[in-house]
């Protein structure tokens, strides 16, 4: 979708919520243990974010690839989200959240599929943050889905076409893509949406991903100069910019 080219604050955050196993095997807790404080972090992200003025806050919570990770690590991670639906979506819908899930819901059980539903359904009037969960996202299989739409229709296949197609299609494309964990990878996240991301890798585990940890990434987009590529005589640089940039 449209690119927005304001550096104050990120409209459109993204992350990669990596390191929960980690941060539990530290603790000798089994890795359900830190998917569990991973959902704490991400309820913290989702009130820092509403507070900063963030517009659209889009979340990994289950690759396409996640089904290969171990039966229980699988099943309790389908649970957890099951679960952390029932208890948050009362309070995501007071704080003025819109939920969407984004991702192929063809493998998933109806009544999975139901609650999904129903939580979009139960905040989709809301304005203040769009919470984007992507639960058996792969940016591959976006693009795929979306091209198979056009070929349906018959219609042709542009960069337009495809863009209007695109499961994010209901928000712009993100400013911001963040990264735990310390890996310097996008692990098949947003590959056509984060074309024009700032990326930012935190060496933060994700449930220690904290305010401190989110004002420093939004530090870092704030002193970035987004290009779009073209030059910055043409974006018309200030002048502080530059001289911080030469020195
Ligand atoms: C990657 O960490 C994280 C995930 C695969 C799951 C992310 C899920 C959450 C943060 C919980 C929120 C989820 C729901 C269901 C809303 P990892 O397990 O790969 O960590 P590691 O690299 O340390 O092993």
């Amino acid at each position: 979708m449209a690119q927005t080219s304001s550096t104050a604050v990120p409209h459109h955050i993204a992350i990669v919520m990596d390191g929960n196993g980690r941060w539990a095997t530290r603790r000798f807790l089994p890795r359900i243990a830190g998917h569990q404080q991973g959902v704490g972090a991400l309820n913290r992200c989702v009130q820092a974010c509403i507070a900063r003025g963030v517009g659209v806050l889009t979340v990994f919570a289950f690759s396409s690839e996640n089904w290969n990770r171990p039966p229980d690590e699988v099943s309790g991670l389908l649970e957890l989200l099951a679960l952390s639906l029932a208890r948050e979506v009362p309070s995501l819908k007071a704080n003025g959240v819109q939920l969407h899930f984004v991702g192929d819901r063809q493998r998933l059980s109806e009544k999975f599929k139901a609650g999904l539903t129903q939580a979009e359904q139960a905040t989709e009037g809301n304005q203040r943050l769009v919470l984007n969960v992507c639960f058996n996202y792969g940016g591959r299989w976006d693009i795929a889905q979306a091209a198979r739409k056009l070929m349906q229709e018959g219609s042709e296949i542009t960069e337009m076409a495809l863009d209007r197609a695109m499961a994010l299609a209901h928000v712009p494309d993100p400013d911001l893509l963040i990264r735990t964990g310390g890996e310097m990878r996008i692990s098949n996240f947003l590959l056509w949406q984060a074309a024009y991301a700032e990326l930012h890798f935190s060496d933060k585990l994700w449930p220690d991903f904290d305010d401190a940890a989110l004002d420093a990434a939004i530090e870092v987009y704030r002193n970035r100069e987004r290009r779009f590529g073209q030059t910055s005589e043409q974006l018309g640089a200030d002048s502080k910019k530059t001289a911080m940039k030469a020195a």
